[in-house]
């Protein structure tokens, strides 16, 4: 299995390679992930490549049996480039974006796209026969630092092309789009705008005053953007090496569809940062980010940046704590990852992130994190056949749409309103409960038991057909409020609410309200609705938990209605997380799922492997937690009595 680092000789003078080489093979690591920002190291002047650096270091760590993922260099511009050309992105403001950080060129200009091209190849041409390269990742965290938008000349062109692709007529358009609403029609594909700056935007900078289906087509066209841009990469690298493709994504991130990005890869890669300057994430979080890649291609996926130490960019978070760096790793592993590179081997001494801690510190000494994972590795090299080619039993999916991201984003119903929160309360509660949880798109629907499918607002006809045959046929699908109300052009439904969902919900939401404070919910699920409550006629469903305020009290919040064979909650308001987990609760125990309470700041997860089942045990705890689980410890080989060590994990074959 891969148990990397990131690592970046060119920051480092020569002399020290073999050293450094000899302290990761100390360390038990296998590999090196390297290259991703040195474009101007290979291609010093334009049309001058130059890789014997590279070259150089692939030999010495090949001689003690470390193997490289090379990537291409297009992540940073080289100035040459961008004094030559203009490629640099366009702000929504229409300023030209500075130069100096990374990930400054658009995805649809011609001349980056050229010299991304030419320099991939070269890259491809030069490693295609060298054996010591294992994998290709292309370019670096498309989208990071806020690059997925660009509003230059060369987008506005495009997106006219990919929008006559899809409406073929301009007719059409106007027509999907309401053109009629404020004098809005087009006379061709050509005067199409794009949703920049316009005067009525508040100095806020939060609401958009555009047509919401131009804007969600932009977004749209934004991330195909960047999908094109890689593609282009992938067929280059493919004419040359039959070596496994892939680029390190961003977890949560949403703003480029991961469903499309990882589709053209062999496997998903990403970059994992639990706690850093700006803030530290619940551990559940972290796990749904890890399943969100999983359910990318829904297949295991390599944790391409894992972090090593404490990190920021101008101050530093907080130091890993003693087994945490190890308790991240298992996380990963039980939540998909089949490999983990550590970000990065030594701390940088020079340029921006020189507080963002790697496995050794600024001298390369080794020391407690450095141990931490040698000691890991061990333990992982002799448990990887439980490793490769593991899965987990889901029991339960999370759907996440990103055309749901943009069209919440860009009309949020309410004030508070925010759908990566409001689906990340649903993945959470399940993970509370020891439910094993997918997070993928809508489809596949009968792999599992319920289906959440939280403020699925924007949903196609098709959509809705295939989750009314999955209710049909014996599914449990979960639905909240906003869902099922528009099309996929942003348009709202001229039907009553829920939409496409109001007969199998078996209601009608008449009404609505985003209440200015919290309104009490009762009955069945009891908590809190504070930024939005549905009031519901039943139609059919049974009330589950009413509203006791407001003008609304006695009506229904929550609803579940048979419907075929299978059942549709409706899920009227927001609610506090306590709440969510009683729902999810009644939810899993109806579906026949065995959920029970973890202890706190614990997790579990079933997965099955070639070698067996087995268990694994999370414990974010600073203390000795009880479990509950007993069995025989895999990684020891020593009997496990149900006590797991602070900050520890295990991985248990169940007695
Ligand atoms: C990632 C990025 C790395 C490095 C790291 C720490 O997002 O891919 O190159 O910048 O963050 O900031």
């Amino acid at each position: 299995m891969i148990f990397g680092v990131d690592y970046y000789p060119e920051h480092w003078d020569r002399s020290e390679w073999e050293a450094q080489a000899d302290l990761m093979k100390e360390g038990g690591f296998n590999t090196v992930r390297m290259g991703e920002f040195a474009w101007k190291l290979v291609e010093r002047e334009e049309g001058n490549f130059d890789f014997s650096l590279f070259d150089e270091v692939i030999d010495i760590l090949a001689a003690r049996g470390i193997k490289t993922i090379f990537s291409t260099p297009t992540a940073a511009p080289p100035k040459w480039l961008v004094n030559k050309y203009d490629v640099l992105q366009r702000d929504k403001y229409g300023r030209k974006k500075g130069w100096g950080a990374r990930r400054e060129c658009c995805a649809n200009n011609p001349d980056y796209i050229k010299k991304s091209e030419i320099i991939a190849e070269e890259t491809a041409k030069h490693y295609a026969d060298n054996k010591n390269v294992i994998a290709w990742q292309i370019d670096n965290e498309f989208g990071c630092h806020a690059s997925t938008h660009c509003y230059c000349e060369h987008c506005r062109k495009e997106f006219a092309k990919w929008l006559k692709e899809k409406y073929g007529t301009i007719e059409n358009l106007n027509e999907k789009w309401g053109g009629a609403f404020w004098s809005l029609d087009y006379d061709s594909f050509d005067d199409v705008i794009l949703p920049a700056y316009n005067s009525c935007e508040p100095p806020s900078g939060n609401l958009w005053s555009h047509n919401p289906a131009l804007d969600l087509e932009y977004r749209r066209f934004s991330s195909d953007s960047w999908v094109k841009y890689q593609k282009r990469q992938i067929d280059i690298l493919r004419k040359y090496t039959s070596a496994a493709i892939t680029h390190n994504l961003m977890g949560h991130f949403s703003d480029i569809n991961a469903f499309d990005l990882s589709r053209e890869l062999d496997f998903v890669s990403w970059d994992n940062y639990p706690e850093n300057q700006w803030g530290a994430s619940e551990h559940e979080y972290v796990s749904m980010a890890h399943e969100i890649m999983r359910g990318a291609k829904n297949k295991n996926f390599v944790v391409m940046e894992e972090q090593a130490g404490p990190a920021g960019w101008d101050f530093v978070g907080r130091s890993p704590r003693p087994g945490e760096l190890r308790l991240w790793t298992y996380q990963a592993l039980a939540h998909g990852a089949e490999g983990i590179v550590y970000f990065r081997f030594r701390t940088a001494l020079k340029g921006m992130e020189q507080y963002w801690y790697g496995v050794t510190d600024h001298d390369g000494v080794p020391r407690r994190r450095f141990f931490e994972l040698q000691r890991t590795a061990k333990e992982l090299h002799s448990i990887e056949k439980y490793i490769i080619g593991a899965r987990t039993h889901y029991d339960a999916l999370v759907v996440k749409s990103y055309d749901n991201a943009w069209g919440h984003a860009i009309k949020r119903h309410s004030r508070n309103y925010d759908y990566e929160n409001h689906i990340y309360s649903f993945y959470k509660a399940n993970n509370d409960l020891n439910v094993n949880t997918a997070v993928s798109r809508a489809a596949d629907y009968e792999k599992y038991k319920v289906v959440y499918m939280p403020a699925y607002n924007i949903i196609t006809d098709g959509e809705a057909k295939e989750a009314e045959e999955y209710v049909k046929n014996g599914g449990n699908l979960v639905l909240t409020f906003r869902s099922g109300g528009r099309d996929e052009y942003n348009a709202v439904r001229p039907l009553r609410l829920p939409g496409v969902f109001a007969e199998t919900a078996g209601i009608e939401a008449v009404e609505f309200d985003a209440p200015p404070r919290s309104v009490p919910v009762c009955g069945e699920i009891n908590g809190e609705a504070r930024i939005w409550c549905d009031i519901i006629e039943p139609n059919g469903a049974k009330t589950l938990s009413y509203y006791d305020d407001e003008y609304y009290r006695g009506k229904a919040a929550i609803t579940v209605n048979e419907y075929g064979k299978g059942r549709v909650y409706y899920v009227g308001c927001d609610l506090n997380d306590a709440a969510v987990k009683e729902l999810v609760r009644i939810v899993s125990k109806s579906a026949g799922i065995d959920v029970k309470d973890a202890p706190d700041g614990v997790e579990i997860i079933r997965k099955t492997s070639p070698e067996g089942d087995y268990t694994v045990l999370l414990n974010y705890n600073e203390r000795e937690t009880e479990t509950g689980i007993k069995g025989e410890s895999l990684i020891s080989g020593n009997k496990f009595n149900g006590k797991i060590a602070p900050l520890g994990a295990e991985i248990i074959r169940e007695s």
